[in-house]
């Protein structure tokens, strides 16, 4: 990194920026369910229907579910801050105790989120130390009555009147 370039600063300077939080999952080599917490999700295009996030090159889930060719969307509830942080914690098992189904394309669909968005792997591009995942979404669902959605914000998940 440019040695003129706080990367502390770059981290505190972004974190004013607030985003949803969502979990990718999918499904390992062995069938087993991974996922990763993330707030670099966005969606990207309607026609066609395409939907991105970013996970850095270090992350150890990203690959394994990358294996099966497809990954869920699950948009957390204000109310799962518990799995925000959990998917978001080293562990050899983050779905320990965790109520999944299985969504459309197989890939667990976390129970409680606000929304889960299927998709196919469209493509993977690196930038800087991270990867561009573009996913093509193949069905969607937003659940009737599951809350509000989760915000995350300086570091912290906020209730929206937190958001000053
Ligand atoms: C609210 C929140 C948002 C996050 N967003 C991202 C993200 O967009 N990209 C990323 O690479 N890591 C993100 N992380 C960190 C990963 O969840 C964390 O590094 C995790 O341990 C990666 O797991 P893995 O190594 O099993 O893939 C976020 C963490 C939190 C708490």
């Amino acid at each position: 990194m440019n040695d003129s370039f706080d990367s502390k600063e770059f981290r505190q300077v972004l974190g004013h920026f607030p985003t949803g939080v969502v979990i990718i999952s999918g499904l390992d080599g062995a069938g087993k369910p991974q996922g990763l917490t993330i707030g670099s999700f966005s969606s990207i295009s309607l026609d066609p229907p395409l939907v991105g996030f970013f996970p850095g090159l270090n992350s150890k889930s990203w690959p394994a579910i990358a294996e099966s060719g497809f990954f869920c969307v699950n948009v957390l509830a204000a109310s799962q801050s518990d799995l925000c942080w959990r998917f978001a914690k080293e562990s050899e098992d983050r779905f320990n105790g965790v109520d999944w189904s299985n969504s459309p394309n197989n890939s667990p669909k976390i129970a409680g989120a606000v929304a889960y968005i299927d998709c196919a792997i469209e493509s993977s591009s690196q930038i800087g130390d991270h990867l561009l995942i573009v996913g093509r979404v193949q069905s969607l669902e937003a659940v009737a009555g599951a809350g509000s959605p989760m915000v995350f914000s300086k570091g912290a998940v906020v209730t929206t009147s937190q958001l000053t």
